[in-house]
């Protein structure tokens, strides 16, 4: 089976994740139950879970030199993910991320604090053109400084290279960076922060992506949350709801959607069958405490999407 090179451009920080039975309110301090360190950042999550789904995967990101840093070096060795475009910065420190888990709700709050791989240079971008240029795919967010993003987006475009945009944590676009987004992945609120359509159902959802659609996207689709997705193009719509999961901890779960259904289209998969490989995998990935370390492989994949 056809297996395009995947490029992943986006952050990598180091979730600090502590688990507790109600988060705090202003100035209250509140008796966690647990606590775990280890890789994060929605650029790497969705680079591993394009990796365990099957995917060959390239990651580019920025690391401070320092302990975190080479604890994500030494990550993406034992994960088999090229990390040979990575840039390592001494003057600078490697992202963190301060994440608090509801033991009782499975939801989070999150505090990013982005680091060096917020501060991409133009000539270190302008470096990835090749890069780029020969990938299958490239996969972006928004966690790293967006005229970074903007400039990788614009390199693919030129290079006719399909691109993938999930727009979190949200920002607004500017026209020109939609127009020409292959697949543009919100989650409900980023999808109403962008179009201004307050988006809770299918109905909504419609709505809000006739006007990315307008804009020039070619595909979108909208994470619903325990709703599922909803999908369209020019010329069909779909729908999913979540597999039937026991919620541990919902982290990550967008990433692990955005991971799984670019490893299914850079695999040749069908832009329907990609969403539901995408699906499984965001559904599979909330059973688990942590973002990377609950991220599902493909044979977990395979084996629900074939009962
Ligand atoms: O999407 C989840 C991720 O967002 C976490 O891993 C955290 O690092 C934040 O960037």
């Amino acid at each position: 089976m056809e297996n395009k090179k995947i490029v992943v451009f986006g952050s990598y920080v180091t979730d600090l994740t502590g688990r507790t039975p109600k988060f705090p309110t202003e100035g209250e301090t509140v008796m966690g139950v647990s606590f775990k360190s280890g890789p994060g950042g929605k650029g790497s999550n969705q680079a591993v879970a394009a990796k365990r789904a099957g995917g060959d995967v390239t990651l580019v990101t920025r690391l401070g030199e320092d302990a975190f840093g080479k604890l994500a070096l030494d990550f993406y060795d034992k994960e088999e993910i090229d990390s040979s475009k990575i840039i390592v910065d001494k003057n600078s420190d490697t992202g963190a991320a301060l994440i608090i888990v509801n033991e009782v709700t499975g939801q989070n709050e999150i505090v990013v604090i982005i680091g060096a791989c917020g501060e991409f240079k133009p000539e270190e971008v302008q470096a990835l053109e090749g890069t780029v240029a020969s990938a299958g795919i490239v996969l972006c967010q928004l966690e790293t400084n967006p005229e970074a993003t903007y400039k990788v987006l614009e390199m693919a475009k030129q290079a006719g290279v399909p691109t993938v945009l999930n727009p979190a944590p949200a920002r607004k676009l500017p026209d020109e960076v939609l127009n020409g987004i292959d697949y543009f992945t919100p989650n409900e609120t980023e999808a109403e922060i962008i179009t201004g359509v307050a988006v809770t159902d299918c109905e909504s959802a419609s709505k809000a992506a006739d006007v990315l659609l307008g804009k020039g996207v070619k595909n979108v689709v909208i994470t619903l949350g325990s709703k599922g997705y909803y999908a369209k193009n020019e010329k069909s719509e779909f729908t999913g709801t979540p597999i039937k999961v026991a919620v541990v901890d919902t982290t990550g779960a967008g990433d692990a959607f955005n991971g799984g259904f670019t490893a299914a289209l850079a695999a040749g998969m069908s832009f329907e069958a990609a969403l539901k490989y995408g699906n499984v995998t965001g559904g599979l990935s909330v059973e688990k405490l942590g973002t990377t370390p609950a991220m599902p492989y493909k044979e977990e994949i395979e084996t629900v999407l074939n009962k």
